[in-house]
């Protein structure tokens, strides 16, 4: 097949991370006879500097007529002033919304290997294997109005949380047609003892779940859901939430698997066209070191091939390839080792030949 593969590495180890999955896309490409064309583009904190701003309209043009996006990461120190005018996250924040990228998947899954890096028990990560659905384009982080004004000698602040039973559906639905694949379970968590757009997420998850006789719904609040990640995360399979709740949620569960340094995601469209990109961040301390992670990424680009370019085949490869890496002991600075992040990648892309 061929594909046109948007590459924004921005920020941090962003770059060093993006060129590893870069180097895996070209592996799958080689051995499967397919065509894969990289354009590079500018994002966040590079973006800002070079453009004027954390996405150009030629960036956001390039994504929108691409077949999939690969993100390294955004932000970082230098761009960190509170007062400044723009700043790198609102790059990503336009993506999302101008590619309505409406669901963010993030799945979390402990390699046996790595039970040991994590900071919870053993016993408890046991049959671990959850999906996150997140919503992402609407909620707190997008909702007007937004502001800073004074009023009567008050500085005040407003941000708006705000949910159509529409929004609502089109996640939930998704997160629903995701667990029939797996183990036929939703848990919708929520803060429907307080607010009014919980309230209605909650109302339109059950209204959904009767198309889904098959699959188990079950609702619970944001606040016991947080102690559940810790206690028994076992018991959970996919876990649909609004965009602030699964932002804290994901960082949270992400730390089950060892290390932030894992975990990828997919931020998926109502057509194919998907962004992926690890959810660690820009790591200003480690940048340009070479010591990062690529496991976050490299399994950003197994959910790449899968659901924007349906290559399901070649995504076991790469997963698979990924298992047997940790196996042989290969480990990266954060699961307290020494390879460095281009060997991590190597060895990954040998396994991947078999
Ligand atoms: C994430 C990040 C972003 C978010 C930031 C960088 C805007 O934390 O993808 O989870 O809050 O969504
Ligand atoms: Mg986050």
């Amino acid at each position: 097949m061929q594909a046109n593969i948007v590459l924004l590495p921005g920020d941090g180890i962003g770059p060093e991370v993006v060129a590893e999955g870069r180097q895996v896309l070209e592996a799958i490409a080689k051995s499967g006879g397919h065509t894969f064309n990289f354009t590079e583009h500018l994002i966040g904190g590079i973006a800002i500097d070079e453009q004027d701003t954390a996405l150009s309209d030629e960036t956001l043009e390039a994504c929108r007529a691409a077949d999939a996006v690969l993100l390294g990461a955004v932000g970082g120190p230098k761009w960190d002033d509170p007062s400044a005018a723009v700043r790198p996250e609102q790059g990503l924040l336009r993506l999302r919304q101008e590619l309505g990228l409406y669901a963010n998947l993030r799945p979390v899954k402990i390699f046996p290997e790595l039970v040991d890096s994590s900071p919870i028990r053993a016993d408890r990560l046991k049959d671990v294997d959850m999906l996150f659905v997140r919503e992402l384009t609407g909620g707190i982080y997008f909702g007007q109005p937004r502001l800073r004004e004074t009023v009567d000698g008050k500085t005040r602040a407003v941000d708006t949380m705000v949910y159509t039973d529409d929004e609502v559906r089109r996640v939930v639905r998704l997160a629903f047609q995701l667990a029939q694949k797996r183990r036929k379970k939703v848990t919708s968590v929520d803060k429907a003892n307080v607010l009014e757009t919980s309230r209605l997420w909650r109302t339109v998850a059950a209204e959904v779940a009767t198309d889904f006789p098959d699959v188990t719904l079950e609702n619970q609040l944001v606040d016991s859901a947080t102690m559940r990640l810790i206690q028994n995360p076992a018991s959970m399979d996919v876990i649909v939430t609004s965009n602030m709740f699964g932002d804290i949620l994901t960082d949270e569960a992400s730390v089950l698997a060892g290390s932030l340094g894992m975990s990828p995601s997919a931020s998926l469209s109502e057509g194919k066209l998907g962004l992926y990109e690890p959810i660690h961040g820009s790591a200003p301390d480690i940048a340009s070191k070479g010591i990062a992670n690529p496991i976050g990424t490299i399994m950003s680009v197994a959910m790449l091939l899968r659901n924007s370019l349906g290559l399901e085949a070649e995504a076991k490869v790469v997963e698979q390839a990924v298992a047997r890496a940790l196996e042989s002991g290969a480990r990266t600075a954060d699961l307290g080792g020494s390879h460095s992040t281009s060997e991590m990648g190597d060895l990954i892309r040998q396994e991947m030949a078999g």
